[in-house]
């Protein structure tokens, strides 16, 4: 069982940013801001926090251990560890293959904004119907779409040493850089709105981090509790075979207990410093309210062209900077994605890595293509279980990461908890000796923590409750 692939990371460093640039994406940069504005700013990241640190380590630890005490991708990983479970590995085939189609037409959006503020026409971007316009338009979006594509697929034809490793030791530190300098900025703005009253992005730092207990009920803190736990599985990419695929490339020499940590306190860093990018801009300009109401898409692609517009000239060279760190944050993740469909497809049909880089690329492609669609010609919209309304998109979205991810995740708890015994993934922590010092806490949230509250989440999303 325990044979070792050609290919792996040269060592600690390499896995840790390839693994953190997977975890660190648009996941960190729109969404949680955008929860911690909604849930009560410093309430919802305290959660948060003590989440990560008591549970976030749990499934991210076993993905990495299934990977490398197989070997193996998610596809095989699991029949090694049961013949009869090698269904569920199969299934985790599906979410990155879902995901792979409206991630890179996501993609393609965030270069034409960089494209349109390196050309300094940041004032069209903030103009009213701007990002409807673009995104029903025909042409542009496909073709963003397919040099966004070129990259992540070249990154990937490369190889795990040689592209993925090398590109995410590039980017991620710049990552850390550019969105620290951001944020630093966020603090400096001002804005004296007609009434006369003073806005500071120190105030809006206070929305932000103060913790806003006001009208806070059981019922509402349990939500919270959900939205953060949620949120926290998305964002380290866990349950969706990525984990499991990296982790077969990490040699056996490495402390994978230190590199959980590692990667979690980078996807924690970046999703915190986002807020502090975020959130007192949008509120120095438009107000705490503007925060809270802002989902999604259109807080990136909407409200913050608007922001930059009233920065002046300064404003257009920070979404220069702000877009490009941005397009960093989703490639690396898209990277990852691709990486874990073509390492799959290299095992299911005994072919090379540029064979299946070039294929996938090439099935993604149209994938993508119909997503754009979804914005024009295949327009539809229906009511989804969970109570939202969506397009293709939406749709897309809602079955891998609202339904297929936390069945997977149920089912691995059960697999490791239950079946193969979370010992089975204890030793591989600890097979050079290592200290495994949350073991303890390791064992309940694998057996009963983790399984109960996504089953809470799964019913959910199916509109149960
Ligand atoms: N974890 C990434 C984020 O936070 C998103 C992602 C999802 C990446 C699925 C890879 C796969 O944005």
């Amino acid at each position: 069982m325990e044979q070792q692939k050609k290919s792996s990371f040269s060592g600690s460093i390499g896995f840790v940013l390839a693994a953190a640039g997977s975890a660190v994406g648009l996941g960190n940069i729109w969404r949680f801001p955008n929860l911690a504005a909604k849930h009560g700013g410093g309430l919802f990241i305290l959660v948060y926090i003590a989440l990560v640190l008591l549970f976030g380590f749990a499934l991210l630890m076993t993905d990495i251990a299934i990977g490398r005490k197989t070997g193996m991708n998610a596809g095989n990983a699991y029949g090694a560890i049961h013949k009869k479970w090698k269904w569920v590995g199969h299934l985790t085939f599906v979410v990155p293959a879902i995901i792979m189609t409206y991630y890179t037409v996501i993609g393609g959006w965030i270069l034409k904004y960089f494209t349109e503020y390196v050309t300094f026409n940041g004032a069209q971007v903030a103009s009213d119907g701007y990002f409807g316009n673009f995104t029903s338009s025909t042409v542009a979006p496909v073709v963003f779409m397919l040099i966004y594509l070129a990259i992540t697929a070249i990154i990937v034809y490369a190889g795990v040493e040689k592209g993925i490793e090398k590109f995410s030791k590039i980017v991620m530190p710049c990552l850390l850089i550019l969105i620290a300098g951001i944020a630093i900025y966020s603090l400096t703005l001002s804005y004296t709105t007609e009434s006369g009253e003073i806005r500071t992005g120190l105030q809006g730092v206070a929305v932000y981090l103060v913790p806003n207990f006001d009208g806070l009920t059981v019922g509402k803190f349990f939500n919270i509790m959900l939205d953060a736990m949620n949120q926290m599985f998305y964002s380290l990419s866990v349950a969706m075979g990525i984990m499991i695929t990296y982790g077969s490339y990490v040699k056996k020499d490495i402390n994978i207990n230190k590199s959980v940590t590692q990667i979690q306190i980078f996807d924690t860093m970046v999703a915190i410093l986002s807020g502090m990018m975020i959130v007192p801009a949008v509120c120095v300009f438009f107000g705490p309210e503007r925060m809270v109401n802002e989902a999604g898409a259109g807080l990136m692609f909407v409200t913050l062209p608007k922001v930059f517009e009233n920065m002046g000239f300064a404003g257009n060279i920070v979404a220069i900077f702000f877009f490009i760190m941005v397009a960093f944050a989703a490639l690396t993740s898209s990277v990852s994605i691709m990486e874990t469909v073509v390492a799959s497809c290299m095992e299911y049909f005994k072919k090379t890595r540029k064979q299946m880089s070039l294929l996938v690329a090439a099935v993604a492609a149209i994938g993508a293509v119909l997503i754009c669609m979804g914005y024009n010609v295949l327009y539809f919209e229906i009511a989804l279980p969970n109570g939202t309304v969506g397009q293709l998109l939406d749709i897309a979205d809602y079955i891998s990461n609202s339904v297929i991810m936390p069945l997977i995740t149920i089912l691995t708890c059960v697999l490791i908890g239950w079946i193969a015994k979370p010992k089975w993934v204890i030793d591989e922590v600890q097979r050079n000796g290592e200290k495994f010092a949350r073991k303890g806490l390791f064992i309940v949230i694998i057996k009963y923590v983790a399984p109960v509250v996504m089953t809470i989440l799964l019913l959910k999303a199916l509109g149960v409750f």
